[in-house]
């Protein structure tokens, strides 16, 4: 299936990018040895991507309470895990916010960014260790379907049109009308930007939870976040409800093993803890969204 997937992409000339710099300012921000010296250089050498994180280290989201104006301060007030964040989300949305698909971007975005905050919460419910990377990641799971949805426009239309009201995911009607996954081209598209292979194995499997080699408990709290926000937050026309499948329980299974923290002791129950949760969130959700998007 992987070869459809290959064969779909090397078609494309005109595959979205994201700059070379970004990738290495995401490599030396996760290596142990950076200083904020290293990373502010890098930072510097591009303009653009200074005043990104200048504009965004000020923007209300991070609430400083004096102006932040030069770059060394902004990594030093909001942590390289932060920063890290900021840039691969915000050179994302710029990559593929201009292409035209057969569903609403703003549905999709919400998908992204309530599946980014869920998995964060997750992330701390279980003790993982790097929660940033949880809501980066979260964020990014789904980027074959802008991929898909663009490339393939007028055959993923028809496809959706053909599945809504029904209980089809789009995961499995995909493979029916392309012979591959938003999963498989997703992995295409990431390890051409070069993410670290955590984010490609995450973007591969969030579907196969079970099929995780680089952190399968990354993985699973992808998968539960997809679940709850597809089952619980009404997302427009990508939401399909639905109730804990195969992939779910495995990714269940999964975090009940590799969790730091005890927790629920049931799916449901967990699920439920989440839903408490989740009006919080929304307001946190809602935000990020009016400052990447709007
Ligand atoms: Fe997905
Ligand atoms: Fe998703």
């Amino acid at each position: 299936m992987m070869i459809n997937a290959r064969k779909l992409f090397r078609d494309i000339s005109d595959l979205p990018t994201i700059p070379a710099i970004v990738s290495k300012v995401i490599t030396l921000l996760d290596s142990q040895e950076s200083t904020p010296d290293d990373i502010a250089d890098l930072i510097l050498s591009d303009q653009v991507l200074a005043a990104r994180v200048i504009r965004v280290v000020n923007s209300p989201l991070y609430r400083s309470s004096s102006e932040i104006n030069s770059v060394k301060r902004a990594l030093l007030y909001l942590g390289f895990k932060s920063v890290r964040e900021m840039i691969l989300t915000s050179y994302f949305i710029e990559g593929l916010n201009q292409k035209e698909q057969p569903f609403d971007m703003k549905t999709f975005w919400m998908h992204s960014f309530s599946v980014g905050a869920i998995s964060r919460r997750i992330g701390n419910m279980v003790g993982y260790v790097d929660i940033e990377k949880a809501y980066l990641v979260g964020i990014i799971h789904d980027i074959g379907k802008v991929f898909l949805g663009h490339y393939c426009r007028e055959q993923y239309g028809q496809m959706l049109a053909g599945i809504s009201n029904t209980s089809y995911t789009t995961y499995e009607a995909e493979y029916e009308y392309f012979g591959t996954t938003h999963s498989e081209v997703g992995l295409c598209l990431a390890q051409r930007w070069n993410f670290p292979s955590p984010y490609c194995d995450v973007i591969f499997h969030h579907h196969t939870p079970e099929m995780a080699t680089e952190d399968p408990l990354l993985t699973s709290i992808v998968t539960l976040a997809d679940f709850f926000c597809l089952s619980h937050v009404a997302a427009g026309t990508l939401a399909q409800a639905s109730i804990p499948g195969q992939s779910e329980e495995c990714a269940w299974n999964t975090l009940k093993q590799l969790s730091n923290k005890p927790i629920a002791s049931g799916l449901e129950s967990f699920l439920s803890d989440l839903s408490d949760a989740y009006e919080d969130l929304s307001r946190e959700i809602d935000q990020i969204f009016n400052i990447m998007i709007t």
